[in-house]
Order: structure tokens, then C-alpha cells, then sequence
């Protein structure tokens, strides 16, 4: 049966984290569930905008903003335990939040900026909420991309090519971020599945959708008149935001196993009504989303969860 976001239950009472939620595919599913009763937190880099954000989201539901960096491990411990004080439950936490490209960009920790921001930071704030995911039966969804099928992680990936790869390559780094995305909700599933966790994870490719992502990069890059030449291309070439979002409001669907990936359905994924999609070659390795989440215990310097 086709999915359609009629599907989707009436969210009332329950209340769902969503990074990144003040642009694009996050503020898209933000709407959504704001439209269906459920409470949003928009968890965001710049509260301004967050807060503006917020302001565009019409009930019944409600929102609410709280600040997160996620290209900063500091700032993320201080978001979880703001959102650990506030709430008691949470429906689903969406990793939505994700950067693209750009010039090679150091975090106050060191750490190469997109795999830092992309993984390294959701990684940090899923263990950080895991007392409450847990007694919540939380959702975890992991936003990743098509890109991730040629993400170059393996079994043998070290801790340097993975947080300050050498040389340099952007496009490639942003691979392999939506591959550990991908690697990431895997690794999840399997390891709440084997301890008995309630806690489900999926992953989502939103297609191509026309967003700020592809601009960023190259303002970023100091391109500023590319930038807003992409930024009309995109829109009339790509998917809508919302046409972006609606793999994410699948995924929320309880009627979406744990550890499946959700992409469009159209022409090469770029588009369409969501549907379950086989997970790539390169997330399906155990070992290879055994090394990511070692590795990601190293740099955090603590047991991620389960
Ligand atoms: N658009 C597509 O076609 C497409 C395709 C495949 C995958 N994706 C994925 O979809 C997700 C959403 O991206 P989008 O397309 O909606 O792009 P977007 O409009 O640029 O949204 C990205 C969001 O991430 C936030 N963000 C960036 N760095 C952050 C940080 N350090 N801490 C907290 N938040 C941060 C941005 O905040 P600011 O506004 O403050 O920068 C923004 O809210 C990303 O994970 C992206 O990889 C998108």
C-alpha cells in the first residue's frame, strides 16, 4: 500500500525533538506535527531563528525552542540536560540538523566540522537523552541522504580519517557522514533489538529537496552570488521542503519497523511518496557500524547507549 501523510496518526500529548528545525525538511516536519497536536521542540543553532521559526508554525499543537550547537560536544551535554529538566517524555528525538560541503572547517574541539555536526553531535545527544528514550520508548530517527551509498567508512577506518581525514575532501566527508547516519540507526536497531530496549531507530533519505543545504556550501566557500543563483535553481528543480519531510513524517509512523531506511519513491529517490527502501551496500557491514560506534565511544569518551 502507498504511504500517504493521511496515515500518520493525530499527535496529541506527545512531544517530539527535532534538530535543525528552524530551515527546511526539519521545519517542515515540525509543521506537520505541530498540525497534528504534538508538541515540538525545535532544537537549533541560532535561538533568533528558532524562535522566529516557531512563530510560523500554526496549532494545534505547540513548540518550543531550545539552543544547540552541535558541532560543539560542550553545547550538546548543556542541551540535553535543558531538555533532561524540561520534559518527561519524548516521542521521537529526529537527527535532522546536517551541514554540506564547504571548506575544511575545525569544531572547538578539533574535529573536522561535518562529520562533528552530522554525526559526532547526534551521536552525543542520543546518549546524553538515553535515560529518558529509554523509559519513553522513544523514535530515533537519523536524517541521512542518498549520498550515503558512497560513504568510504569500513571496518578499518581509523579515528583521524574519521574526525580530520587527509587530504581534504568535502563532498566526500558529507558521504561518509550520511553513511554513519545510516550506520548509526542500524547499529541502534541491533543493539536495542538484542538488549530489549523499546527504544526503535530508522533512517531517512529525503530525496532532493530545495533548501538552504546546497547555499550554505557555497556561501561557505565564499560564493555568495553562486549561492543565490542556487537557491532559485534549486527551487525550481528540486522537490519541495515539505516533499523533503515526508520520508521523516513516514518514519514516525509506527507502522515503520525499527531499522528500516525511508526514501522516495520516484525516479533515482529524488522525489515521491516515501517508501521502505533496502539499506545500501555500504551501511550493511555490521563490523563497519561496529568500528563507527567504537570509534565514536572514543571520542566521546563514554559508553554510547545499549
Ligand atoms: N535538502 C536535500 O535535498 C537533502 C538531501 C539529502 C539529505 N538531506 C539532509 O537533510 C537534513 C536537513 O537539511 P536541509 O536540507 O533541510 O537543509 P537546511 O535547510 O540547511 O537545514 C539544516 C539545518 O541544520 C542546522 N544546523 C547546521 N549546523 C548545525 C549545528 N552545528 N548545530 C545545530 N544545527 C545545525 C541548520 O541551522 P542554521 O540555519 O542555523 O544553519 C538548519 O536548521 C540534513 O541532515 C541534510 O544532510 C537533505
Amino acid at each position: 500500500m502507498t504511504w500517504h501523510p493521511r496515515h500518520l496518526a493525530q499527535q496529541t500529548g506527545r512531544t517530539f525533538v527535532v534538530t535543525g528545525a528552524n530551515s527546511g525538511i526539519g521545519l517542515e516536519a515540525a509543521r506537520d506535527l505541530v498540525g497534528r497536536g504534538g508538541h515540538v521542540v525545535l532544537a537549533v543553532r541560532d535561538t533568533a531563528k528558532g524562535e522566529k521559526a516557531a512563530a510560523s508554525l500554526a496549532g494545534p499543537g505547540s513548540t518550543s525552542v531550545v539552543q544547540l550547537d552541535l558541532a560543539d560536544l560542550d553545547k550538546v551535554t548543556g542541551c540535553a540536560t535543558t531538555l533532561l529538566d524540561r520534559h518527561d517524555n519524548f516521542a521521537a528525538l529526529v537527527c535532522n540538523a546536517g551541514v554540506m560541503g564547504g571548506p575544511l572547517l575545525l569544531t572547538p574541539q578539533g574535529f573536522e566540522r561535518q562529520m562533528a555536526t552530522n554525526h559526532l553531535g547526534h551521536a552525543a545527544l542520543v546518549a546524553a537523552l538515553w535515560p529518558l528514550l529509554h523509559a519513553s520508548a522513544s523514535r530515533v530517527i537519523l536524517v541521512s541522504s542518498g549520498e550515503a551509498r558512497d560513504g568510504q567508512l569500513s571496518p578499518q577506518t581509523t579515528r583521524e580519517q574519521l574526525l580530520n581525514p587527509t587530504p581534504y575532501d568535502g563532498q566526500q566527508v558529507y558521504r561518509n557522514t550520511k553513511q554513519a547516519n545510516l550506520l548509526f540507526a542500524q547499529e541502534l536497531h541491533r543493539r536495542c533489538g538484542k538488549a530489549g530496549s523499546p527504544v526503535s531507530a530508522v533512517a531517512v533519505h529525503p530525496g532532493a529537496a530545495a533548501t538552504n543545504l546546497f547555499a550554505r556550501q557555497l556561501e561557505r566557500a565564499g560564493r555568495d552570488r553562486l549561492a543565490a543563483v542556487s537557491k532559485v535553481v534549486t527551487r525550481v528543480l528540486l522537490a519541495s521542503a515539505a516533499a523533503g519531510a515526508l520520508p521523516t513524517l513516514r518514519a514516525l509512523d509506527h507502522s515503520t519497523p525499527s531499522g528500516a531506511f525511508v526514501a522516495p519513491s520516484g525516479f533515482a529517490h529524488l522525489r515521491g511518496r516515501p517508501e521502505l527502501l533496502d539499506v545500501y551496500a555500504s551501511a550493511k557491514d555490521p563490523a563497519t557500524a561496529a568500528r563507527l560506534w567504537e570509534l565514536t565511544e572514543q571520542v566521546l569518551g563514554r559508553p554510547l547507549p545499549v
